[in-house]
């Protein structure tokens, strides 16, 4: 092949998406300030990490990052690499104005966040938020559609562009002008507000689902304009007020809390102090309500007010990196964690923003298999019948009833909504193995396994299938790509060594 040809094909390959470009002959104002921002540069397609090795103690694995690849090992006792994996990075998501984490692409089109990310702080490599723990997700970590809203322009990744804030830009593109496109200075406050926190509202980023969509809504259908309560309701831990979590997506979160805030509520928005185009914060932006704070003769007056009254802080889910706390208040008290928290929050969920209704808080607070459950997951499915997680829910708890026979129709049907859903395929084949159903559970486990190659429980109830339909050998062999994908799986290592002593 000659040069030209090649130069040719890497420039087709994923030209990166610019935002803004088919504004920018009217808008180069908004457009290149706009594209320095974190937001216009949220995702690179073509990232180029720099070499390093990484050694994470705690989970005693090695991991080594160079070109576009990550390479996790383990050493044995003789010195040798075991349970060796490697993935490619596909894209990455985050400027890096704080982090930047990696994203795989599985061949079947899954998102996979890979374990080692990048921080400005440290200037280098370490533990993705949320796996510094012995048992951490390593390359197993299926992101959802929801990771993408936050950080993306759509669903196929690319820098967030224009249209999130400003909505649908065709009828605007076909014919320029005034009101024919979303402003959104001319929402009331609180829809103005709305607009940020589609994406800059998170309670929890850990330990409880923080929010989910109504029925009805996919994630790709939040419209800037539209109440954000029509779309998601969110949910919190009843104790976050007295231990005044602070996480890195809590600008939102901790404003709604500030005394500003609430006493002027519908005067202040986010761009009361940013721009929205440059994200930087305005000249006069406490002094525009505070024309009088510290004043006579107070050298406080004439000081930047940020590094008194918004401090930045560690958060508790990404140690790695500092965050500006927007809850306002006369005398900051925090101490900055050291390490992250992996403590499983077990305590009760309460509402948070608006509209949660009965029933969305009842599931929200789901933790066991019961009746009562069962009749909430039932309940939940009348009004919104084709939902997956539903289904796969109440199969899982219908299972754990010793009811296999009325689970396996609703798996069926999950998996015929979603043939690539994992879960729903591996209960549905515990539903059918329990029952004696071998054959009908090895089909299943094998197919959920060559969808989801990375999946290590699926190998692992594999392997207990055919060993309990007397394929020794087939089930060593599951045990030991479930053990390669997930080296502390101690069920694994557990039925491996006795099949070996049996
Ligand atoms: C061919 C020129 C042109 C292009 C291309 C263009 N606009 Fe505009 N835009 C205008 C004009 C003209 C106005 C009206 C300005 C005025 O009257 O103040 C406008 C106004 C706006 C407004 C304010 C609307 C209002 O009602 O207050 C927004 C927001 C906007 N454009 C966004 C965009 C976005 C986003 C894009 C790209 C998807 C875009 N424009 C592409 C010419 C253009
Ligand atoms: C589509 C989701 C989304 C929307 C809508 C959104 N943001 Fe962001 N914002 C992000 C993400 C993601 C980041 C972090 C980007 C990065 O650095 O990788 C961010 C970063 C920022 C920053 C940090 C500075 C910078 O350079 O980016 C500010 C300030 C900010 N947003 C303000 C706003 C305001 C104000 C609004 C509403 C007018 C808004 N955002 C709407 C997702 C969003
Ligand atoms: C609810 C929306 C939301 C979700 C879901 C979300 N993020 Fe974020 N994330 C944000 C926002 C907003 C910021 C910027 C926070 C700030 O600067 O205050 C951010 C910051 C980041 C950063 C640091 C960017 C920088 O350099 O400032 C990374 C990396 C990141 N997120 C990765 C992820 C990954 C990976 C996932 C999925 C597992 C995810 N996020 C899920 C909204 C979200
Ligand atoms: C993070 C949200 C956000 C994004 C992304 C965004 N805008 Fe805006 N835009 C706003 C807000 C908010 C206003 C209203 C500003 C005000 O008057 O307070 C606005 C106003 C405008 C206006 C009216 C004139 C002005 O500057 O006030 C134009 C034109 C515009 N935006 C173009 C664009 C273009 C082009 C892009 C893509 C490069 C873009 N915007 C991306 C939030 C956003
Ligand atoms: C009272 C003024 C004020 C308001 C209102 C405000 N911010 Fe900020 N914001 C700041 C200051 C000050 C900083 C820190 C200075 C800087 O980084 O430029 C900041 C920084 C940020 C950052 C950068 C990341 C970080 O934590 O350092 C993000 C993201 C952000 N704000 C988002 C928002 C969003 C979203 C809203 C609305 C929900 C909002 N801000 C409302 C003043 C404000
Ligand atoms: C939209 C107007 C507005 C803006 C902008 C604003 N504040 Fe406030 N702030 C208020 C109001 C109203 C109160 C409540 C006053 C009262 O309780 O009498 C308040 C209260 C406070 C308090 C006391 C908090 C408490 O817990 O008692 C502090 C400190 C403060 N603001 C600092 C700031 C700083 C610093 C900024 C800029 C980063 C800022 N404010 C921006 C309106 C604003
Ligand atoms: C050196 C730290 C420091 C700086 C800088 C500072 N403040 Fe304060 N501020 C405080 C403390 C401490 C209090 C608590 C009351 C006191 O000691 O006066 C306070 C109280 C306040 C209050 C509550 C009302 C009051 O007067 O008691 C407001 C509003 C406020 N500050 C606004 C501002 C604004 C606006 C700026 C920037 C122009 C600013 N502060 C700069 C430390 C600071």
């Amino acid at each position: 092949m000659n040069a030209v040809l090649w130069l040719a094909l890497a420039f087709s390959s994923e030209a990166m998406p610019r935002p803004g470009e088919a504004c920018r002959p009217c808008h180069a104002a908004q457009v290149d300030a706009f594209r320095k921002t974190g937001m216009g540069r949220s995702i690179d397609l073509q990232p180029a990490p720099s070499s390093a090795t990484f050694y994470h103690r705690r989970s005693n694995r090695h991991y080594e990052i160079s070109g576009k690849r990550i390479v996790r090992y383990q050493s044995d006792p003789q010195g040798r690499r075991v349970n060796v994996l490697e993935k490619s990075i596909s894209f990455a998501i985050g400027s890096g104005n704080h982090a930047i984490t990696f994203i795989h692409q599985t061949p079947q089109g899954r998102l996979l966040e890979l374990p080692l990310s990048w921080y400005r702080q440290l200037s280098g490599y370490a533990m993705s938020p949320g796996y510094d723990s012995h048992d951490h997700p390593d390359f197993r970590r299926e992101i959802s559609g929801s990771c993408l809203f936050c950080h993306s322009a759509g669903p196929k990744p690319a820098p967030i562009d224009c249209h999130r804030c400003h909505g649908p830009v065709e009828a605007h593109l076909q014919a320029p002008a005034k009101g024919n496109i979303l402003n959104p200075v001319r929402l009331e406050p609180r829809r103005q507000l709305e607009v940020c926190l589609q994406c800059h509202l998170e309670t929890n980023s850990r330990g409880i689902q923080d929010s989910v969509r109504r029925p009805g809504r996919d994630v790709w259908s939040f419209r800037p304009g539209e109440p954000l309560s029509s779309y998601k309701l969110y949910f919190d831990r009843a104790d976050s007020l007295e231990t005044d979590r602070f996480e890195i997506n809590h600008a939102g979160y901790r404003l709604l809390q500030s005394r500003c805030y609430q006493a002027s509520r519908d005067r202040m928005v986010c761009t009361t102090c940013h721009d929205p185009h440059t994200a930087r914060v305005r000249e006069d932006s406490c002094t525009q309500c505070h024309r009088t704070a510290h004043q006579s003769g107070d050298a406080r007056a004439g000081q930047s007010c940020e590094p008194c009254h918004m401090p930045r802080r560690v958060p508790v889910d990404a140690v790695h990196t500092v965050m500006t706390d927007h809850k306002i208040v006369r005398r900051p008290r925090f101490t900055n964690p050291k390490e992250e928290d992996h403590r499983p929050y077990t305590g009760p969920v309460v509402p948070y923003y608006e509209g949660v209704d009965p029933l969305s808080l009842a599931l929200a607070q789901v933790r066991d298999a019961t009746r009562e459950t069962e009749a909430l997951y039932r309940r939940a499915l009348l009004r919104e019948p084709d939902s997956v997680p539903l289904l796969a829910a109440l199969g899982k708890i219908l299972l754990r009833l010793e009811r296999p026979q009325e689970a396996v129709p609703v798996l069926q049907k999950a998996v015929q909504l979603d043939p690539m859903h994992t879960d729903s395929r591996t209960y549905l084949a515990i539903a059918h193995a329990v029952q004696g159903g071998h054959k009908e559970a090895i089909a299943q486990l094998r197919r959920a396994v060559a969808d989801n190659p990375d999946h290590s429980l699926a190998w692992i109830n594999l392997g207990v299938t055919l060993e309990a339909a007397g394929d020794r050998k087939g089930a060593w062999k599951a045990y030991t790509e479930a053990i390669r994908l997930q080296p502390d799986s101690a069920e694994a290592r557990r039925r491996r060594a006795q099949l070996t002593y049996k």
